[in-house]
């Protein structure tokens, strides 16, 4: 089978397991970043050609299949339109934009060219999470009366000196670059966000980050289903907690671990949870730990959907979806302030 060309612009921290990944599943034809040493160091590791600018990639790279966005979040809007206006498909980093006008010019661009827009939300892929969407979609939890979402992590300083993160223009805000691809759950598992109410502050972070960097939000979905988002960036020197818990008409779970990879509880009428797979370790960025490293899959799945007709395992509506839910909570902290 024919091998998909790729090129990745932004060659920073996540740029390195999309190489990886797409050296596993096709081939890496050329890399961008504005820092050039970057393109050059990941370009040579994969004998890929390096660019400075995504305008100059796009001109001289006519046979590729698939553009990954690995830039900030304020700026994979204009990567991902000229990608797809290029005629190549995309796959996006979370969040797939900072608002929610960008995803619908995104989608739009998409389906203007006939081209596929993927959004990477990979917590998707977690064993336990797999299973309790699978078990909820199949009846066995009874009708979702709340659902609480807990993000617990630490980012100190470091993390934010000399970065586009911390700011509003490139990150948008803490649930964007953090949890995005678990609010995306919220929204996989329950559906639609009706109202939401929020208390956001900044404890930590005030001379470095320009948001909050902690936040309490309740939430009343379309369906009925209430829920709460409690988030911070201040766990105490390290990452402490990603977990999910939900209460169903015949059963509860909580899905938990630091990054919602173990399932903690499980009380369900006539059914458990058994032998579930492990899955894969956190992606580790040295000073910090992210989310669980499912690239391999989000990869796999591209190479299904591309040869074999297979679904998106997150299409970009459901990326716009994420996008409305964050911007329906900062919204909401803006009508409480006094
Ligand atoms: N799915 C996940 O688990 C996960 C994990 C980490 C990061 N991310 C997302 O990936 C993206 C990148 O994050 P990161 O941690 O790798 O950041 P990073 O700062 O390490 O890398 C971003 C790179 O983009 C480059 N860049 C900036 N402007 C550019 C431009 N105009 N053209 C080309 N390159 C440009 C920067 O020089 C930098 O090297 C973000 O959107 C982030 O939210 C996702």
């Amino acid at each position: 089978m024919r091998e998909i060309k790729f090129a990745i612009i932004g060659c920073g921290r996540i740029a390195q397991r999309h190489a990886e990944h797409i050296s596993n599943n096709g081939i890496l034809k050329a890399v961008c970043d504005i820092d050039f040493v970057k393109a050059i160091e990941l370009g040579e590791k994969y004998k890929a050609s390096s660019y400075n600018s995504i305008d100059e990639l796009l001109a001289n790279e006519k046979d590729l299949d698939v553009v990954s966005i690995c830039s900030p979040n304020g700026l994979h809007a204009e990567h991902s339109i000229k990608s797809l206006e290029a005629g190549f498909h995309v796959l996006c980093e979370k969040p797939m934009a900072i608002n929610l006008y960008d995803c619908g010019e995104m989608i739009k661009a998409a389906e203007r060219n006939n081209k596929r827009l993927f959004a990477i939300k990979q917590n998707r892929f977690n064993p336990p999470v797999a299973a309790v969407k699978a078990a909820i979609d199949e009846g066995k939890l009874g009708k979702i009366y709340s659902i609480q979402l807990s993000c617990f992590w630490n980012r100190n300083d470091d993390y934010y000196k000399n970065s586009w993160k911390g700011t509003k223009d490139l990150d948008g805000g803490t649930l964007y670059t953090q949890f995005s691809h678990f609010i995306d759950l919220l929204y996989w598992i329950v559906g639609d966000v009706k109202r939401v109410h929020t208390i956001t502050g900044n404890f930590a972070h005030q001379n470095i980050v320009e948001f909050e960097d902690t936040g309490v939000v309740a939430l009343e979905f379309n369906n009925g289903t209430i829920g709460t988002i409690n988030y911070t960036v201040n766990s105490y020197g390290k990452n402490m907690e990603g977990s999910l818990t939900i209460f169903g008409g015949k059963g509860t779970v909580k899905i938990g671990g630091q990054y919602l990879n173990e399932l903690e509880y499980q009380n369900i009428q006539d059914f458990e949870f058994k032998d579930l797979p492990i899955g894969n370790t956190a992606n580790n960025y040295g000073q910090y730990q992210g989310s669980m490293s499912n690239h391999d899959k989000v990869y796999e799945n591209v190479v299904d959907v591309l040869h074999n007709g297979g679904t998106i395992s997150t299409n970009s509506f459901e990326g716009l979806k994420t996008v409305e839910i964050i911007d329906k909570i900062y919204q909401s902290v803006k009508q409480n302030q006094p």
